[in-house]
């Protein structure tokens, strides 16, 4: 098993970009697949996450050519042979590993074809809740037997129909769970809508757009049409703002830093971490550079003594990912931080309100828990420990983040994991230890010589 060894750092002055973004690298992957020519898909996130849904994408009869790889990880450029809607039943049960995206988008994609498949996952998914997708399908007229220990959970049998287009009140704010309706919805005959209970990242109607299928937007509510056939495209995946997050929480708390990440997606979906890093007293300057589909732009940093924050419910769903490393933020801020209407949390790759919680007290920080979120009475002093990710990518490397300000050495246990959305992570912190001797900006570049 592999593990970071972390010690403070004086200073942070770098440039870099970080991988692509995992959910637009599933998306891009399900829609190349289905479109009716050759897609060119440029800075695919090559995470086991990601690759699990192109060789899904593989077993259903859509292949891919390589142009260029991340080497030791997988490609990053690549064309995907679109099937233009016809897929073939896989010859063995889908392996999603880790994935909650991959696997909930890949169900409503299966829901709608004519004949069975099986999805299933690690020990992690295995216990993650599945009804949330198999309610709106089974009500399109799918079958979908949960076969796992746990009521409700995976491995998923998936008995494929002729689906009926539903209007669907999502009780949950779950971008995943929009985005199996509405590509189960592109199999139904008729209107299929789904409403959200709050705004969630729109990487799906934007992707389905950029692949010439139209979806209707009226407030928290998404219609799709049946029967459309995406349109082959070149599609260029920005960097990931959940990744990029880590070393902005880095240098936001860093008085005297300054960090650019280029290249990285800013849909305003997923932004809501740059607001609650200027609240807590960073200083950021964004630059759009490109804003059809997907819009990518540049983001600087200059760090700051930071102050604690609320979290404000409407921003919770726009940055769920991000808040074990917001968590860590605000143990370093002054003040008190609270975060709550974040139950959702509970049911990521671990329960991330007790892991974070309790990591951050291992590391010496004030914390109470509640059912719904945290709060942390911040600038008590952290000291190294010994964490455990407990196989969670988010919380390896946000816990990397608080060692980085601990007296002592911090030992994170059980990385490998961080390879299911951020593979090269370890080079990169490897290289921000590294310059602790010159003050002068580092440059990383990331895509191809990682
Ligand atoms: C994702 C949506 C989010 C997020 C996950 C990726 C997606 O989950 O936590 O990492 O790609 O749609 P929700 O379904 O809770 O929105």
């Amino acid at each position: 098993m592999s593990d970071f060894r972390v010690t403070a750092i004086r200073s942070l002055h770098a440039e870099f970009c970080v991988p692509g973004d995992k959910s637009i690298s599933h998306r891009a992957a399900i829609l190349g697949a289905l479109a009716n020519g050759v897609c060119t898909i440029r800075n695919f996130l090559p995470s086991e996450d990601c690759l699990n849904t192109l060789y899904a994408m593989q077993a259903l009869g859509a292949r891919h050519d390589v142009l260029a790889e991340l080497t030791g990880y997988g490609p990053t450029h690549l064309v995907i042979y679109g099937q233009a809607r016809r897929l073939c039943p896989p010859s063995v049960p889908i392996d999603c590993g880790n994935s909650g995206t991959g696997m909930r988008l890949l169900a409503g994609l299966l829901a709608g074809q004519p004949f069975d498949s099986e999805l299933f996952g690690d020990a992690s998914l295995s216990s993650r809740p599945m009804g949330r997708i198999t309610t709106p399908l089974g009500e399109m007229g799918a079958r979908i037997d949960t076969r796992g220990a746990r009521p409700g959970c995976a491995p998923l049998l998936i008995h494929g129909s002729h689906l009926a287009p539903i209007t669907y009140q999502m009780p949950v704010a779950s971008a995943q769970v929009k985005s199996a309706v509405l590509l189960a919805g592109l199999f139904a005959s008729g209107r299929t809508t789904v409403v959200q209970p709050a705004t969630t990242r729109d990487h799906t109607e934007r992707m389905l757009a950029a692949f010439g299928v139209s979806t209707h937007q009226d407030g928290l509510a998404i219609a799709i049409d049946g029967g459309q056939t995406p349109q082959a495209c070149e599609f260029h995946v920005p960097g990931d703002i959940s990744s990029a997050a880590f070393w902005l929480v880095a240098a936001a708390a860093l008085p005297g830093s300054r960090l650019l990440i280029k290249d990285v997606g800013i849909n305003p979906t997923r932004t809501a971490i740059l607001q609650v890093l200027g609240r807590m007293g960073a200083h950021l300057i964004e630059t759009v550079h490109h804003s059809d589909g997907e819009p990518i732009g540049h983001i600087e940093i200059h760090g700051a003594a930071l102050t604690g924050t609320t979290i404000l419910p409407a921003e919770v769903p726009n940055l769920i990912d991000e808040i074990p490393v917001i968590a860590v933020a605000a143990a370093l801020a002054c003040g008190r931080t609270v975060i709550r209407n974040a139950r959702e949390l509970r049911v990521k790759e671990t329960d991330r309100i007790t892991t974070v919680v309790n990591n951050l007290r291992a590391m010496g920080a004030e914390v109470i828990e509640f059912e719904d979120g945290l709060e942390i009475q911040g600038g008590r002093p952290l000291h190294g420990a010994t964490i455990d990710s407990f196989g969670d990518h988010r919380i390896a490397m946000a816990f990397a983040i608080a060692g980085l300000f601990a007296a002592g050495e911090t030992v994170i246990s059980n990385t490998e994991c961080v390879n299911t959305s951020y593979p090269g992570f370890a080079h990169h912190l490897q290289a921000i230890l590294e310059h602790q001797s010159t003050p002068d900006a580092f440059i990383l570049p990331t895509r191809s010589n990682l």
